[in-house]
């Protein structure tokens, strides 16, 4: 009872405290069908039944990074690398505008793929195919988000991963939680959409540093905002430990729907890969985004973030077929314009 009215009060002020959000969070999902049902609710509400999708390509495996919980950090050597050219990653853009793709995101590891490069990039995809263009290469310095930026890149991805300094330092050994939302702020500043987000169920995480989470993403005013199960990797020092549940990502989507109406939710390939209706179920819980990938098959192997990750024996069309047909299957339909941001 007292959980349906933190509910009905999310729904309709988009605002509790940080107490209360960690009530829900504590909740047993079985007890939490109304939770999924509202934010279902707020999402047709807000976006109706069309579902944006973004075509994601992972352009480099190089990562000078040391993310614990990643299997693309430097100190994996058994990973083989990889790093499309400038002309490969405008093709695979064009070759996603054919497919009907009105996004494409550009992503790797941080990589020092020269900024001067990538704004090339920016500007030839721009010209040839007009599609918007959401960039997720980690930090880079402010010049070079500066210079994307006035190339013609119009969203930047970047998680914040983990509402907690301590945990975030220690995961990301020579990384600065403050530097991470500085670099949120300063691509706001630039104008970016700014995307940001977390990993459910980190060890250590606790339903007390989620809620922080929540409260952090509206403070940042986000456009879009994303949570992916954590997935152990066995080359990373996380191995061996726990992996994210279905449970705790569906109720931070939901609470992420109902806490921030007017942002784009993406139902997470993290989530599709530990559950086979993990991303239908997210679509359900308040979701309204999908990002499948383009990147060419040989390459979709060895970008691996996490084990067992889906699509890699798939090509583009082939998830653009599947993701249709998921989209479908609920009832829903590919919006057939860019899904810019709610706010605006
Ligand atoms: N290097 C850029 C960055 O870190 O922002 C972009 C690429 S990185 C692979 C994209 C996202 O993958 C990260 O933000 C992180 O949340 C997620 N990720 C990495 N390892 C993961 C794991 N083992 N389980 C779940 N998500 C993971
Ligand atoms: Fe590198 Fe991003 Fe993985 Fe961290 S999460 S190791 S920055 S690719
Ligand atoms: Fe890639 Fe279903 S989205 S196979």
């Amino acid at each position: 009872f007292k959980i349906k009215k933190l509910v009905d009060q999310a729904y309709r002020e988009a605002k509790l405290s940080k107490e209360e959000i960690k009530s829900i969070l504590a909740e047993d999902i079985n007890k939490l069908d109304y939770l999924l049902q509202k934010a279902d609710q707020k999402r047709t509400e807000i976006c109706g039944d069309e579902v944006h999708l973004r075509a994601i390509i992972e352009f480099s495996s190089y990562c000078k990074q040391n993310c614990h919980y990643c299997g693309l950090r430097k100190d994996n050597q058994q990973l083989e690398r990889y790093r499309l050219r400038k002309e490969e990653i405008i093709k695979t853009s064009q070759m996603a505008s054919e497919l009907g793709y009105q996004t494409v995101v550009l992503q790797s590891g941080e990589d020092d793929y020269p900024a001067a490069e990538i704004a090339e990039i920016i500007k030839e995809i721009k010209k040839t195919t007009g599609m918007a263009i959401t960039l997720s290469l980690g930090e880079r310095d402010f010049d070079a988000y500066k210079l994307w930026r006035e190339a013609g890149a119009d969203r930047y991805l970047l998680k914040h991963e983990i509402a907690s300094k301590n945990l975030y330092e220690k995961y990301h050994p020579g990384m600065s939680f403050e530097n991470r939302i500085e670099s949120l702020r300063y691509l706001k500043m630039l104008g970016y959409q700014i995307g940001s987000g977390v990993i459910i169920d980190l060890p250590g995480q606790t339903p007390d540093i989620l809620a922080e989470d929540l409260l952090l993403c509206q403070k940042l005013e986000l456009d879009m905002i994303g949570s992916g199960p954590f997935i152990p990797h066995q080359q990373t020092p996380l191995k061996g430990t726990k992996t994210g549940t279905v449970e705790m990502t569906l109720k931070f989507t939901a609470l992420s729907r109902l806490l921030l109406p007017l942002t784009h939710i993406p139902a997470t390939t993290a989530l599709g890969t530990i559950d086979d209706e993990g991303r239908q179920k997210a679509l359900k819980a308040g979701a309204n985004v999908v990002m499948p990938n383009v990147t060419d098959g040989k390459y979709r192997e060895q970008y691996q973030i996490y084990p067992d990750k889906i699509c890699v024996n798939e090509e583009a069309g082939d998830c653009r077929q599947c993701i249709g047909s998921i989209i479908s299957s609920l009832g829903r339909h590919v919006s057939q314009n860019k899904g810019h941001s709610l706010r605006k």
